[in-house]
């Protein structure tokens, strides 16, 4: 079989790690892809948003089975344009991704469907919004309705803070038209935990839980980023938080979108958090989470091709999906001034050091070969040091281990990833 994945950040090398170790696959290729992907795969030099020439070197390289990583391209509805071409792929329909792409959207289905989470409003002009606000219960959520590279929601102390949000979001179109509406949600508290889910538009298989550092620095302070680390399973994901989402989740997020006439097949992504009132959706994303994929993906003990192959053909009901007992642990590397500002081209050091281990990996992000052939930092995050051990504290020290064999200039990191698994350990859960 010849595969084809779309996107070139560390979700997509972990997903490409994956699809690699299928006895079904001879080819790999990546659009984009990054210098690591090149050791998997052979990079093609095609952006994910532009589906024509995907679309053209899928059908002139007879690719079976394309895999699309991103949200931007999925919600722009690629794999509409695939499927209209004859082609095989792996993702939502862009009516679907919508569960992604406008929070408006899923606040409604969640609304409409009794699914569990935070109040809200939708306002649909910066005049609703202040006039909403200035009688609403503080701290308080305001998030852009479309995609905005996970920046778009801000978490508002008083009422001034959330006007400067609205005239941020609406008035100064900070994020385009994606903030032509907003949802105003209640503030909550509580642990979060990342659950991915393969679905085939009816069925819907779990993959293990796996929790996130979304701020750029230690003790959670800094700016939000798209994740500075992230460990599989969740010691906080208990059996009980697993029936009350069976029961009022998961499923019925999936038969919603079927009653909706927007059956989703792909992957889900339940953003929860645990509140004292039970769990609830934070949000969702259509894909897999970067870097969720690099801690849940090497614990996945199916061949992924088959999953992808069983979520297409409507059959995931007769797969039985399994994960290792193992836990996984992540670092990311990035490069320092990351999410805001930084530099770029610095050689990477130590990544041979990896070659032919099982049980420690380096997924790339932001990497590329410069004109030495030398592999090159090329993005804010760059990389995500990945350790599998027989249990999460292993798991973290192994991968603060490897870490060390990695350097380049201007790198940082945060030196807590995994903070909540003594937490965890001190109220009693195990760890
Ligand atoms: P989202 O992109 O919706 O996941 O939001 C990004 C981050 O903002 C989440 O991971 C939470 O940490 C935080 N957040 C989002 N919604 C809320 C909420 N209603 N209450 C408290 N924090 C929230
Ligand atoms: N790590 C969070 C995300 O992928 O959205």
């Amino acid at each position: 079989m010849k595969v084809l994945i779309v996107g070139g950040g560390g979700r997509e090398h972990a997903i490409t790690w994956a699809v690699a170790k299928s006895p079904k696959v001879d080819k790999i290729y990546c659009a984009p892809g990054n210098a690591g992907i090149a050791e998997v795969a052979e990079c093609v030099p095609i952006g994910p948003m532009e589906f024509d020439k995907l679309v053209e070197f899928a059908k002139t390289h007879d690719i079976d089975l394309t895999v699309v990583g991103m949200d931007d391209p999925l919600v722009g509805g690629i794999v509409d344009v695939f499927e209209a071409a004859g082609l095989r792929v792996f993702g939502p329909r862009k009516n679907a991704a919508i569960l992604e792409g406008s929070k408006a959207f899923s606040k409604d289905l969640m609304k409409k469907y009794n699914i569990p989470s935070a109040a809200s409003v939708t306002v649909g002009s910066p005049e609703e919004a202040y006039a909403y606000l200035k009688t609403a219960k503080m701290p308080i959520v305001l998030k852009a309705d479309g995609l905005a590279l996970g920046k778009g929601v801000l978490i508002c102390q008083n009422l001034e803070e959330a006007n400067a949000g609205v005239k941020e979001l609406m008035e100064d179109k900070k994020f385009g038209h994606s903030g032509d509406h907003v949802v105003i949600e209640e503030f909550m508290t509580g642990r979060e935990i990342s659950v991915l889910s393969f679905v085939d538009g009816k069925t819907i298989k779990l993959m293990s839980s796996a929790m996130d550092h979304k701020r750029a620095g230690d003790g959670d302070m800094g700016l939000n980023t798209g994740g500075m680390g992230n460990f599989s399973p969740s010691p906080y994901y208990t059996k009980e938080v697993d029936d009350f989402c069976k029961k009022y989740i998961y499923q019925a997020t999936v038969d919603a979108m079927k009653a909706e006439g927007r059956p989703f097949t792909g992957v889900i992504f339940f953003g929860l958090m645990l509140t004292e009132d039970g769990p609830k959706v934070l949000e969702y994303n259509a894909r897999f989470g970067d870097p969720e994929a690099q801690v849940v993906l090497p614990r996945l003990e199916n061949d992924i091709v088959d999953v992808f192959e069983a979520c297409i053909d409507g059959r995931l009901d007769q797969l039985d999906l399994k994960f290792s007992d193992e836990a996984c642990l992540c670092v990311v590397l990035a490069s320092d001034g990351y999410p805001v500002h930084y530099e770029k081209g610095f050689p990477i050091h130590g990544l041979e050091t990896f070659r032919g281990k099982t049980d420690e990996f380096v997924f790339h992000a932001g990497t590329k070969f410069n004109k030495k052939g030398e592999v090159v930092t090329n993005g804010g995050r760059v990389l995500a040091v990945t350790a599998l051990a027989p249990n999460l504290k292993e798991a973290r020290a192994k991968a603060y281990r490897a870490v060390e064999r990695i350097s380049f200039e201007n790198c940082y990191m945060r030196h807590d990833i995994g903070h909540a698994i003594d937490e965890a350990e001190s109220e009693g859960y195990p760890v």
